[in-house]
């Protein structure tokens, strides 16, 4: 199986890029670290924490990463996910420490990780991408043992938390710069992608009918209808939210559904309007730096992962 390790910021569609990555035996999760982003870094460790304990997944390491962008200040998104990071569930449960690693901060931990891999790993990143940023600017050496950088962020047209931006990129948008720039063989799986993978009221009775009412599959259906009313309350979508982050993790088990097409893409630094937009070179027409970018995805092959893997925490 891939061995990937997953970054993120947990976060309502984050918690389901674990349980995906965690529940298909296609990969093999070595770790997850967490990020700033959704919320402060002290909230997002702490739910991937209690989200990991809740999904069955005791034996993944979580490791602390960054708590601000690399340049600027911190944003988050409590209109999305709450004052938690992880709003809407009573079925957590109890905050158990041990499950967090933190004896060493995740960008040298990774360096570690990497040198010493057997072979090149793939980075998977659902929130900002200051750790990876860092990583690859202290750690060049590491480059060699990196398979791929997949993330989700950055959009072809409009963004959604500026006009132009996207949250991810616009929290870090240096960190993406590095990245998009570090000769690493990076993929981008951006909104026109993620806005597909719509958790409709047809998913939401598979997801009831096909698990057995443990606490898991309850803290489950109650997150995805907090991210629902969410969803609908900011973007006005009314046939269910996005779940963004786990179309990484699917794009790396089940690559034949989706589409994907290689071009430049740059990243906006620059303070105004647009920055931390992914400006996409469809025509290439520029010397921006190459990136495949994930341009569709079929929802329905994406729903049926999405619900095994649901399916098999819930039997845990
Ligand atoms: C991204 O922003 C976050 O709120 C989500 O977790 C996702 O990673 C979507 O723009
Ligand atoms: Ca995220």
């Amino acid at each position: 199986s891939l061995p990937i390790w997953l970054d993120c910021d947990p976060g309502h569609d984050d918690a389901m890029a674990i349980v995906l990555a965690g529940y298909n035996s296609k990969l093999n999760l070595l770790g997850i670290s967490t990020c700033h982003g959704n919320q402060s870094h002290d909230k997002t460790l702490r739910n991937a924490a209690l989200f990991v304990k809740a999904a069955g997944l005791t034996n993944i390491r979580i490791i602390p990463g960054q708590d601000k962008p690399i340049m600027r200040k911190s944003l988050a998104a409590p209109d999305i996910h709450g004052e938690s990071g992880l709003d809407g569930t009573h079925e957590m449960p109890v905050f158990d420490p041990r499950f967090i690693n933190d004896s060493e901060k995740a960008v040298p931990y990774l360096s570690r990780l990497l040198l010493q891999a057997p072979t090149p790993v793939t980075l998977v990143a659902t929130g900002p991408l200051t750790n990876y940023g860092l990583l690859l600017t202290l750690y060049p050496e590491v480059i060699p043992k990196i398979k791929k950088i997949v993330f989700m962020g950055g959009s072809i047209g409009p963004g959604n938390y500026s006009a132009a931006a996207e949250f991810n990129i616009l929290v870090d948008p240096e960190a993406a710069h590095i990245v998009f720039n570090s000769g690493v063989h990076v993929c981008m799986v951006p909104l026109e992608v993620s806005h597909t993978a719509i958790v409709t009221d047809r998913v939401l009775e598979q997801l009831d009918t096909r698990c057995k009412s443990s606490p898991f599959s309850r803290l489950v259906i109650e997150l995805l209808l907090f991210f629902k009313k969410t969803y609908e309350e900011v973007f006005q979508f009314n046939q269910g939210p996005p779940l963004h982050d786990p179309c990484t993790i699917a794009y790396l088990i089940a690559p034949e559904i989706f589409t994907v097409k290689t071009m430049g893409v740059d990243v906006v630094t620059d303070n105004g309007p647009c920055l931390g937009q992914t400006v996409c070179d469809i025509y290439g027409r520029t010397s921006y730096p190459k990136i495949d970018v994930t341009m569709t995805m079929d929802p329905d092959a994406f729903f049926r992962l999405m619900l095994d893997a649901w399916v098999k925490a819930d039997g845990q």
